[in-house]
Formats: structure tokens, C-alpha cells, sequence
């Protein structure tokens, strides 16, 4: 029997945060390119914008399963703050307007889908009965949702995440939280941030999202990015009472 295998194409999207232009459009072209076959989110559902009832129910009417941000699980169990790192006290006191407004904002049905997701998810995207590869999914590092692994991490940095996360040669570790995109491999072991759909922080405000195509040994990744109604995205969130300065990221892609 040959081992040649179909394509097999995952779309991961991450830190949607409250944004439904974001979320519609990449979704939209997921759909026009037509060849992806499964989809995740790797957390940060909500914050910052005006849709999070909005983007969660999207995300539960596609089937797009997903891990927890650190914004899903402080919000879901009512923790002091969203657990966002700060540059300055004018962005600390935003990130408290926008987790008190999140924490207002979200339904019982909301709370209880936030509080339902997983901290991580390992996939065998070409089937459990090959021997990989592995494909793992979280909003950060293996040992939590709150550690910024940025491009410049060192490679001995993601050694010691793949060890806790118990991969090896030709497997995959998708992570996003910094909203900034990049990957690099190590050790056989491919590294994706997948930056972010609904906030980007990297002076592109399109949205961003990842495909890894497991096709051929080794998997790639292509880091795609998506134009959307950015000025409606903002009016929204304006509209919906949260501050300006929120708009003010998402039309630069700069926090
Ligand atoms: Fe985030």
C-alpha cells in the first residue's frame, strides 16, 4: 500500500477577542479557498471588543473547537483581572475597563462554554493509527495560559516546551497570546504562533490566521492574513461603550 496520504490542511485561529468582523471574514475565506479540512481556535474568545456572546455562539455554530486563553478562564471563573500583561499605567487601567465590561457583558451561556474549554488538545491530524505526527494546541506555553512565547524566545526556551509537552521530531506545537505571528523549528519540532484574528499587535491589522499543512513530512505552516471591515469593527465597539483607544488598535495593529 503506498503511504502517500491525502492533503490534510488545519486552519488555527486565535485570539479572536470579541471581534465578529475578524472572526466572519476569516471564516469566509476559509470557506472561499476551499481546502481546509478541520478548524481550531487556541483561545482568547473574548475582550476588547463588543461580540464576545457573539463570537462564542459563532464558534460553537461552526464546530470550531478550541483551548483557553487566559481572558476565557479569568473571565469564566470571575479572577481579579484578565491576567494581560501592561506596558504602562494608561494600558493598565484599559485592560481593567475591558475585563470589567467582558466580565458585564457575557451570558450564563457564555461563562459556562468559557469555563468548558480545554487547557490544551493534542491532535493526530493523519489518524490514530499512524504514528504521528502530533499536533498540540495552546494558548501559551505547556504549563500555562499566561507566558508570552514571543520570535525571540530562545531555542532552549522551546526545547523545554516540547519536553513538557512531551513532542518530538516532526510534531507541532500551536500556541498564539502575543497576537503577533511567527514560527521557527527546533529539533525537528515545529513552532507556530498564530497571532491574532481579532487584534493583531504586529502593525498589520488585517486578521491573522495559520494553516498547517500536514501533506508532507514535515508539516508547514503559512501564516495568512485577511483585510476586514475594520471602521465597522470599531464603531461597534465605541458604539457598545467600550473606550476609543480599543478602535485606535485595531485600525493600526499596535497596542
Ligand atoms: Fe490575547
Amino acid at each position: 500500500m503506498a503511504n502517500d496520504h491525502p492533503a490534510i490542511r488545519f486552519a488555527l485561529l486565535s485570539d479572536v477577542h470579541a471581534n465578529l468582523h475578524a472572526l466572519d471574514a476569516v471564516l469566509a475565506h476559509i470557506t472561499a479557498r476551499g481546502d481546509i479540512d478541520a478548524r481550531y481556535h487556541l483561545g482568547d474568545l473574548v475582550g476588547y471588543s463588543a461580540f464576545p456572546n457573539e463570537v462564542v455562539a459563532r464558534l460553537a455554530e461552526e464546530g470550531i473547537a478550541g483551548v483557553s486563553g487566559n481572558y476565557d478562564t479569568t473571565v469564566a471563573h470571575g479572577y481579579k483581572h484578565c491576567g494581560c500583561r501592561s506596558e504602562n499605567p494608561e494600558q493598565e487601567a484599559l485592560a481593567h475597563i475591558s475585563f470589567e465590561w467582558t466580565c458585564r457583558a457575557v451570558t450564563t451561556a457564555t461563562r459556562r462554554a468559557l469555563a468548558s474549554l480545554p487547557f490544551r488538545l493534542d491532535l493526530r491530524p493523519l489518524g490514530g493509527h499512524v504514528a504521528g505526527p502530533t499536533l498540540v494546541l495552546l494558548h501559551a506555553t505547556p504549563a500555562s495560559n499566561l507566558v508570552y512565547v514571543t520570535e525571540d524566545r530562545s531555542d532552549d526556551f522551546l526545547r523545554k516546551m516540547a519536553a513538557q509537552a512531551g513532542v518530538r521530531a516532526g510534531d507541532v506545537i500551536a500556541f498564539g497570546h502575543t497576537h503577533k505571528p511567527w514560527s521557527r523549528t527546533v529539533d525537528g519540532v515545529l513552532f507556530v504562533n498564530t497571532g491574532s484574528v481579532g487584534r493583531p499587535k504586529d502593525g498589520d491589522p488585517r486578521a491573522a490566521y495559520v494553516v498547517l499543512d500536514f501533506s508532507a513530512a514535515p508539516p508547514t505552516a503559512t501564516i495568512v492574513r485577511v483585510p476586514y471591515d475594520v471602521m465597522a469593527a470599531k464603531a461597534a465597539l465605541e458604539e457598545g461603550g467600550l473606550p476609543g483607544a480599543f478602535g485606535l488598535v485595531l485600525e493600526s495593529g499596535l497596542a
